[in-house]
């Protein structure tokens, strides 16, 4: 009898709705990218200036490669690797696994984080990190070793818990679903992180020297538009922000309805991102103005404004002294949760739907068998005081060498090794009410990859030119390169593996119209032989 179940196929999940899929999408965008970075990326790349290039990023790199994604994903309906082999065989999957180690690296840390900020939460009640917000961070919470090693296996309790509990939510989330775990979350998660969330800023805007803050963040430093890096900093923050290149949208996607629009819930989805993002700068600097305006100095003579610093150690120090802190902690230690656990779902489910499509595990065998050692070793690396110099050098190496480079993968073998533009442009207008022009065409073929390109050859060039964060080169080539090493070897075993079902079995749809079958023959000999089979094996929600 197992035997038997074996060989059945395990079926897709799908959204039930429109407004399913909507939330979903917003819960993954919506994420510590746009709460503890944004902010401070913003105001270091001139302020109000930057958002002349960070708009201009959404529009010609961070929507198109979004709407890429979306066709993708539902006209070849499969995870990253089973969609990116049904568009461009070997090489598609393996830029598919790519983009799954990506999620692995990013997953383990990203639930550490989503740890400490449940942790900082619960302390939010009594103030707990007290007077020293900074020392009581690296000191008695993770208990960073002060003999300056940079290892230790020393388990760390007061993030051991936390981290498994991240770890057995999202693993409880993933293994009820898309349409009864994914999807039920975020349909109630959404709604109550925006409502906490601008309860947040509007408080904040009311704290004494909330205007300067804003001053500081949108006053414009035009000359900021002349230096490349500043331009870089704004489609980086896109790309990893609007979750798109590393496979998320791509997994989403495939989950929708035959029938169903793709680009205007892109929109909404990408607007909406952005809009959290812009309303997070608001309320992190209105708060950091307050610091600002206790201390006596000027917002720019703060530090500590972006990342791991200003979550845990510069806005506990503020909440310390605002009255009504404890609110205010909750507030604010509640929405990175929230918005990171959504997150976390998605990153997580692009990992399972990997492993699901390829080798056809059901649910519940992916969390024993994906799931559970992957919290292992997140919980090796980040339960121990070790955590704190490894995450931020895997994140930096994940970003900024990971995801370009999965996305300039992407555009260049989809559209230019596969030519597959024409057939991606005419599904994605056929199904849309909101029509994407050629120009898509030329903004994903063309501009993304030689922007990306810049952008990987700028931060490898300074990985070069400067050890990260002044560490040894040693720990640098295990926990940076080493890292991307591991994503790339990790992608060709997995590529290697032979696929438990004929992975070219499935319709495509809806068929070609004769005008367009002429534009995209190439691509359309290699896929009639799947569409010619019987309908998907992976279709419906998976037990
Ligand atoms: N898009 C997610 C974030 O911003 C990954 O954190």
């Amino acid at each position: 009898m197992a035997a038997v179940e074996a060989q059945v196929a395990p079926k897709r999940g799908e959204w039930t709705g429109q407004v399913g899929f909507i939330l979903s999408a917003i819960g993954s965008a919506v994420g510590l990218g746009n709460i503890w970075r944004f902010p401070g990326v913003a105001y270091e790349s001139g302020g109000g200036a930057f958002l002349i290039p960070y708009l201009i990023a959404l529009l010609t790199a961070g929507i198109p490669i979004l709407f890429l994604d979306y066709a993708i994903g539902h006209r070849f309906k499969g995870s990253p690797p089973l969609a990116l082999r049904r568009v461009a065989g070997f090489l598609g999957e393996s830029i598919g696994w790519f983009q799954v180690m990506i999620c692995v690296f990013i997953a383990i840390y990203y639930t550490a984080v989503l740890a400490w900020s449940s942790s900082f939460f619960v302390y939010s009640f009594d103030l707990r990190w007290g007077a020293d917000a900074p020392g009581f961070f690296t000191g008695d919470y993770l208990q960073v070793p002060t003999d300056g090693s940079l290892f230790s296996m020393a388990f760390v309790p007061s993030v051991l818990v936390p981290l498994a509990l991240m770890w057995i939510i999202t693993l409880a989330v993933l293994r009820a679903g898309v349409a009864k775990g994914v999807q039920r979350v975020n349909i109630v998660a959404i709604p109550l992180l925006v409502v906490g969330f601008l309860i947040l800023v509007v408080r904040a805007l009311f704290l004494p020297g909330a205007s300067e803050g804003l001053n500081a963040l949108f006053t414009p430093d035009l000359s900021a538009l002349g230096d490349p890096s500043v331009w870089v900093a704004a489609y980086s923050q896109i790309f990893f922000s609007l979750s798109v290149g590393f496979g998320i949208m791509m997994t989403y996607s495939s989950y929708r309805k035959r029938r169903t629009n793709l680009t205007s819930p892109g929109l909404i989805i990408a607007f909406g991102n952005s809009s959290f993002e812009i309303l997070a700068g608001i309320g992190v600097f209105s708060t950091l103005g307050f610091f600002a305006h206790q201390q006596g100095v000027a917002v720019s003579e703060l530090e500590g404004l972006t990342g791991v610093t200003l979550a845990f150690m510069t806005f506990p120090a503020i909440i310390s002294e605002m009255p009504g802190g404890e609110f205010f902690g909750l507030l604010f230690f509640g929405s990175l949760t929230l918005a990171g656990l959504t997150s976390l779902i998605s990153i997580l489910e692009v990992i399972f739907a990997g492993f699901i499509d390829k080798f056809g595990l059901t649910r519940a065998q992916a969390v024993y068998r994906l799931g559970i050692p992957l919290a292992l070793v997140s919980v090796a690396l980040f339960g121990t005081a070790t955590g704190l110099f490894a995450l931020e050098t895997i994140d930096n190496w994940a970003n900024n060498l990971g995801i370009v480079g999965a996305a300039i993968a992407m555009t260049i073998t989809v559209m230019w090794v596969q030519r597959s533009g024409p057939e991606l442009f005419t599904h994605l207008s056929e199904l849309s009410t909101f029509k994407v022009k050629w120009g898509w065409w030329v903004l994903v073929s063309v501009l993304s990859p030689v922007v990306l390109t810049y952008m990987l050859l700028s931060a490898i060039e300074a990985l070069i030119a400067e050890p990260y964060g002044g560490y040894s080169t040693g720990y640098l080539l295990i926990f940076g390169w080493g890292v991307i090493a591991a994503m790339i070897v990790g992608a060709g075993i997995l590529t290697a593996t032979k696929w438990r079902t004929d992975p070219m079995k499935f319709e495509v749809w809806p068929p070609y119209s004769p005008s367009y079958t002429a534009l995209s023959q190439s691509h359309t000999n290699h896929s009639e032989a799947g569409a010619t089979s019987a309908a998907s094996t992976s279709e419906g929600e998976q037990k």
